[in-house]
């Protein structure tokens, strides 16, 4: 186990920056997940923590050792990549095995780690087999196996679960959550997947453009964004924005009704989560919605709608309302659930 500490971390390739300046603190033991759109430095910041990528600014310590120039292996991490990475020709013993065998470990260790890391993720059965007689699970859970093999103090996962079906994904999420549990190694995680990150983290990162947004646990930035992105990128469905102006102690939403707000005139959204409005009636600013869609999850339903000002809104509602596309119907928001953000994005908090 280690904790990993980033410290002005810096990647350019040649005149473009990628990651700027970071700082992140990971602690012994922890999962991390780090999340962010397409580009925007997961994989970058995983690889320069693996050492398969120069840092170019800034420190990477691993238990308070200075890492930049270190040999992945001196590191103490293992990565799993999102293609598995398999050697096709190789059983799947010889592929958990390959790195002891190129460091240089007896045959009688070799067996007997390979044995308990195929023990761990239940593919005893498939050790002779090569990668083209598994199936996509299978092949991702050997992967996980080559890592946990060498013992390492950092486990750094790269989308491991992405090639996977949605069923499998499920279970494997699981599996890796009660890997982290049994092995009580750090883990750095990325992911793409709204669940996987809430589910796994003790502390999400949400990252854009090379930098942090926000770090903190699934709550934390669930209940409390710091900002619009943030707002809107955690959480699925996503949240709602809503127009609305802000004056005379309340906030206007251009699709009618009011929430009781302060401060000085301008122009606001209104950040409402799906699962945040309730009955008409029941909360404050009521407000018409058209129904476009009900989707029927069985237990809970998301009526994707469009309001009068021409916004479309995401609304959860648990009760069987009998909708069906056209209908109208008008929903309340729970006022002290809802959230305030100016025009360029920033939280506003005494409002
Ligand atoms: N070898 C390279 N040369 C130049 N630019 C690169 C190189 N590798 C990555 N980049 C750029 O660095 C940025 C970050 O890439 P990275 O792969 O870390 O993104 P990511 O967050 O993992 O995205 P995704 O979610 O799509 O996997 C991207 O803009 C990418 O185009
Ligand atoms: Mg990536």
């Amino acid at each position: 186990m280690a904790n990993v500490a980033l410290s002005e971390v810096s990647k350019s390739y040649g005149s473009l920056e990628v990651i700027e300046g970071l700082n992140l603190q990971i602690e012994d033991g922890s999962f991390t997940v780090f999340v962010g759109p397409s580009g925007c430095g997961k994989s970058t910041l995983l690889r320069m923590i693996a050492g398969l990528e120069p840092i170019t600014k800034g420190t990477l310590q691993i238990d308070g050792k200075t890492m930049n120039q270190a040999d992945p292996i001196e590191r103490g991490v293992a990565m799993v990549f999102q293609n598995y990475a398999l050697y096709p020709h190789m059983t799947v013993e010889q592929n958990i095995g390959f790195s002891l065998r190129m460091a240089g470990l007896t045959k009688d260790e070799i067996a007997s780690r390979v044995a308990v890391a195929a023990k761990t993720l239940q593919i005893e059965p498939l050790l002779k087999r090569k990668p083209g007689q598994l199936s996509g699970g299978q092949r991702q859970r050997v992967a996980i196996g080559r890592a946990i093999v060498r013992d390492p103090e950092v486990f750094l996962f790269d989308e491991p679960l992405s090639n996977l079906d949605a069923e499998l994904r499920v279970s494997m999420r699981v599996e890796i959550a009660k890997l982290h549990n049994q092995l009580g190694s750090t883990m750095i995680y990325v992911t793409h997947d709204q669940t996987e990150a809430m589910t796994l983290a003790d502390k999400i990162v949400v990252m854009r453009a090379g930098k942090i947004e926000q770090a903190g646990t699934p709550e934390e930035l669930y209940d409390n964004p710091d900002n619009l992105f943030v707002a809107g990128f955690i959480g699925s469905p996503r949240m709602n924005f809503l127009r609305g102006t802000l004056g005379g102690g309340q906030v206007k939403l251009e699709s009618g009704g009011a929430l009781p707000a302060t401060g000085t005139e301008d122009k606001v959204l209104v950040g409402v989560r799906p699962e945040h409005f309730v009955e008409a009636g029941q909360g404050a600013a009521d407000i018409a919605v058209t129904v476009d869609v009900v989707e029927n999850l069985g237990g809970t339903r998301f009526v994707y709608g469009t309001l009068s000002s021409g916004e479309s809104v995401v609304i959860e509602a648990r009760e069987r309302l009998g909708l069906k596309a056209g209908d109208t119907i008008s929903f309340g928001i729970r006022p002290e659930r809802a959230m305030f953000f100016s025009t360029s994005g920033t939280r506003l908090r005494n409002i």
